[in-house]
């Protein structure tokens, strides 16, 4: 791509620079600077302010054998105000030159964050274009709880894998990432011949270079929020085919975990069916599954149509809840980290009611088993689910932690013993519809829930949602003459 590079300011400069143009006549300064954060409770500088992206042109290529990456962002954007300059939010590699509408750009970063200052201001309104052209070796970004997500190499050194949740995409791409701002995407990501490159959505095209490399092109045609986007870089068995409904199936599995994940990925087809049937039309134009070779990460993830699992998953149950995640959380996603529930909650009621479709404990014997801690009916029975509200994890460790799941999963029950199954399942696939490809907030949750059910779940929000006590015994489904009467 041609265009003007300024060379990089140092922070004072560039500082001394922003006084400047703030300070001067004001007729030709519409603009100010974008906020450097969204201010989301758990991660105050995730996402940034005074822009929303509409489509990130990601061009990755990468070389196995040194994890050296050398990339292109092109980032199309709308102003939410007149900007001066705005940030992206990325960490580590060296930024080689960033243009805004073909325009050299200054720009400085401190911390994770990329100051750009273009040209020109841009206008409240305008649709602008940024590229950032940024090389290096990306590293992992470790948790508030410990966990590893970023650009991780998986083990034996011979591929990669690039995953956001929370805040991992910054050390592979820049962007606005927050899952408030989602976008669509085109990621085609170019390795050595003999390797596959996995992502999300549609894969467009596959290109021999003629240089011993090989172009994989991937378009994600919905909306996505940056933490469920993901590359991953290897050897992989490559299945593809069909739902019965006819949502294109593209499994990748690397060799070392394929007959151990072939038994539970046979029956991702019929998942999504079931999906379907359940919470309403399936979000995106394709689904799959990515499985790495064994321990490359400490969990599954459920990246948007694609599946990340580290190695073959361990039950139909693991498999289930990162599909359903597709309907809560990649296409209803949380407004900010601390709606988390309406991910982790969904998702694990949804294993709930697999098993009460498919013959095992019934999603109300989940719930008595986790009242009772009786881990033979479910084996996260006994974990410590009433340690804090679902809906107020007290600071962002807590924000994968078995309340958030586990208790999640309790608040839907009692919503459907309040409500009895016609209203419940109508509610749980309005919800999906009603946000498809939008975002939500346990707020929003909340009313929509007494709203399409014409019920009042105050005493449901207050104990089980918000209640800091953990919640002794659910109160007797209640019978409908009784509660109606005075
Ligand atoms: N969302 C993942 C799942 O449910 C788990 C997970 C991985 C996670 N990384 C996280 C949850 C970071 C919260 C934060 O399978
Ligand atoms: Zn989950």
């Amino acid at each position: 791509m041609d265009h003007r590079v300024l060379s990089r300011l140092a922070a004072p400069a560039v500082a001394a620079l922003l006084a400047l143009t703030t300070g001067c006549t004001g007729e030709t300064v519409q603009g100010r600077p974008g906020a450097s954060g969204v201010r989301d409770p758990f991660f105050p500088k995730a996402g940034n302010g005074g822009y929303q992206v509409e489509h990130y042109s990601l061009d990755l290529d990468y070389d196995p054998a040194d994890g050296q990456l050398h990339a292109t962002a092109v980032i199309t954007a709308r102003a939410e105000q007149g900007l001066s300059s705005f940030n992206l939010d990325l960490s580590g590699l060296e930024v080689e030159g960033v243009s805004v509408q073909g325009e050299g750009a200054r720009f400085n970063r401190t911390g994770n964050e990329l100051t750009v200052r273009p040209a020109e201001d841009l206008e409240r309104g305008e649709v602008f274009r940024t590229e950032v052209d940024y090389s290096g070796r990306p590293k992992a970004v470790t948790d508030p709880d410990g966990s590893e997500e970023g650009w991780i190499v998986t083990p034996g050194g011979k591929g990669a894998v690039g995953v956001g949740e929370p805040v991992g995409s910054m050390a592979w791409f820049p962007g606005n990432h927050h899952p408030s701002d989602k976008a669509t995407y085109d990621i085609t990501v170019t390795v050595p011949r003999g390797y596959e490159a996995v992502s999300n959505g549609e894969l467009r095209s596959r290109t021999e270079e003629g240089d011993g490399r090989t172009a994989f092109a991937w378009h994600s045609a919905e909306p996505m929020a940056s933490y469920l986007a993901t590359v991953a870089v290897g050897k992989f068995e490559v299945t593809t085919g069909r739902t019965a409904s006819g949502i294109p199936v593209y499994t990748a599995v690397s060799p070392g975990e394929a007959a151990a994940s072939e038994p539970v990925l046979a029956r991702l087809p019929e998942m999504v069916e079931w999906g379907i049937g359940r919470f309403g039309p399936y979000p995106f134009s394709a689904t799959g599954a990515i499985v790495l070779p064994a321990h490359s990460l400490g969990y599954a993830l459920e990246t948007q149509t694609r599946p990340v699992f580290p190695g073959a998953p361990g039950s139909e149950e693991l498999v289930l809840h990162e599909l359903a995640h597709q309907w809560f959380g990649d296409s209803v996603s949380p407004k900010s980290w601390k709606d988390m529930w309406l991910n982790e909650g969904f998702a694990t009621y949804a294993e709930w009611l697999w098993s009460e479709d498919h013959g095992g404990p019934s999603a109300q014997q989940h719930f008595d088993a986790y009242v009772a801690g009786d881990t033979r009916v479910d084996g996260e029975a006994g974990s410590d689910w009433g340690a804090f509200p679902p809906a107020a994890p007290r600071n962002p460790k807590e924000i994968s932690a078995s309340p958030v799941y586990g208790r999640g999963a309790m608040v839907l029950q009692r919503v459907r013993q309040e409500v009895g199954d016609a209203k419940f399942f109508a509610l749980v696939r309005g919800w999906a519809a009603d946000h498809r490809h939008g975002n939500a907030s346990t707020a929003d949750f909340t009313a929509y829930a007494e709203e399409k059910t014409g019920r009042d779940l105050t005493e449901v929000w207050d104990v089980w949602l918000y209640g800091k006590d953990r919640p002794k015994a659910p109160k007797a489904p209640k019978d409908a003459k009784a509660s109606a009467a005075p």
